[in-house]
């Protein structure tokens, strides 16, 4: 049932070109760049009316919904709001039935995620769910439902059902972006030709990484603490990087928003802390370059103190290898598709760093697969 592999989890990595293409079956046109979504009760008239996305999840869905948030602001121009589903009903939410509620979840009964489901019921807003699991109870209340067509996923650490996540994010901010008109339709079919792509390019990153992650492992495993650092899209990505290597290595690991460095943690770093740094750009985005080079000198603060750096780049970039001591290569993509080919690495890395501590990867100490208590 492991398909040949040692442990679900890596089953369930090696699977993600094939859940995320499935999850765009259907949904988009290569040839008009429009984007489908099931029927539902959420009209396109209710999408342009919208006053804002209001999104609720927990852990790995969460930091999937911190990452739509660039999507959807970027692309429809509506303000997204994103909570952690188990703190939203606890603050009185200020809701108004035009805000539309998002829940993402791979198992969709996550109690404290069904709860902020409620919660927005009540306030008079209509749900929408991004779900693995068809019928779960998250889609039962919800007045829509995308699902991400990631397959049953069996390892406690989430890793298909994120890039699918990733993935349905992807397609409903082009979906609002289109039906609120905030998209031309060449802009369109460019990021749909792009998606199209992701695919094959994280079956490119399997073979490439895989060595190179179980390598760096094994300088790696011995590491008390870990840092990830991004900046706006690819810090969400930092935070699952280190929620991955905590949940299944049990090093302590935390993630952080480049910039935030030198307010505080700077003081963490010494000749045995690894910082994986995420130093991607898209050349043709000019904030996304303006944000590499702010990582690019955050970076370097790192080195001077002898922190041991561990970059993520993308091919071709020898600025960054001559810089730190590691650099690990992603195929490019546009700025809001980068996360699903940067994750793969952290994946990978925190898999073969956990087996070579002897840890269950696939069913970790004091966890389980759906919390279905608040
Ligand atoms: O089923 P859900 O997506 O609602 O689950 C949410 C979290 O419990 C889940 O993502 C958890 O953080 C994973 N173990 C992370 O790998």
């Amino acid at each position: 049932e492991k398909a040949g592999y040692k442990h679900f989890m890596l089953k369930e990595i090696n699977e993600q070109p094939r859940a995320i293409r499935d999850t765009t079956l259907g949904r988009i046109s290569l040839d008009t760049g429009k984007v489908f979504l099931q029927e539902m009760q959420i009209t396109a008239e209710d999408f342009r009316n919208a006053s804002q996305i209001t999104i609720a999840a927990c852990g790995t869905s969460w930091h999937a919904g911190l990452a739509g948030k660039f999507m959807i602001e970027r692309l429809a121009r509506l303000p997204v709001e994103v909570d952690y589903a188990s703190e939203y009903r606890y603050r009185d939410p200020i809701a108004d039935p035009r805000a539309i509620g998002l829940l993402i979840t791979q198992s969709g009964e996550t109690a404290d995620t069904i709860a902020a489901q409620r919660e927005l019921i009540a306030k008079g807003s209509k749900t929408l769910a991004i779900c693995n699991v068809v019928g779960a109870a998250v889609t039962r209340e919800a007045q829509g439902t995308i699902t991400t067509n990631a397959g049953p996923e069996i390892g406690v650490a989430s890793t298909k059902a994120f890039t699918a996540q990733l993935t349905a994010l992807f397609v409903f901010a082009l979906h609002l972006a289109q039906v609120r008109g905030t998209i031309s339709s060449d802009e369109s079919k460019q990021l749909v030709e792009e998606l199209s792509r992701i695919p094959g390019k994280v079956e490119e990153i399997l073979r490439s990484v895989d060595d190179q992650c179980c390598q760096l492992a094994k300088s790696f495993s011995t590491a008390r603490d870990f840092l990830f650092l991004g900046r706006g899209i690819h810090y969400p990505i930092a935070l699952e990087g280190a929620l991955k290597l905590k949940e299944i290595s049990y090093i302590h690991a935390e993630g952080y928003p480049a910039g935030e460095m030198k307010h505080g943690p700077n003081a963490l770093i010494d000749e045995t802390l690894p910082v994986v740094c995420i130093a991607t750009k898209d050349p043709n985005d000019p904030s996304s370059v303006l944000k590499y080079e702010k990582t690019l000198s955050n970076i370097q603060e790192v080195t001077a103190r002898s922190g041991r750096v561990i970059a993520i780049a993308i091919e071709g970039d020898d600025t960054i290898s001559q810089l730190v001591e590691h650099t690990i290569h992603i195929p490019q993509a546009p700025e809001l598709l980068l996360p699903v080919l940067e994750v793969v690495p952290l994946q990978l890395l925190a898999y073969h760093i956990a087996v070579r501590r002897g840890c269950d990867v696939d069913q970790p100490r004091n966890l389980a697969k759906s919390v279905t208590v608040e």
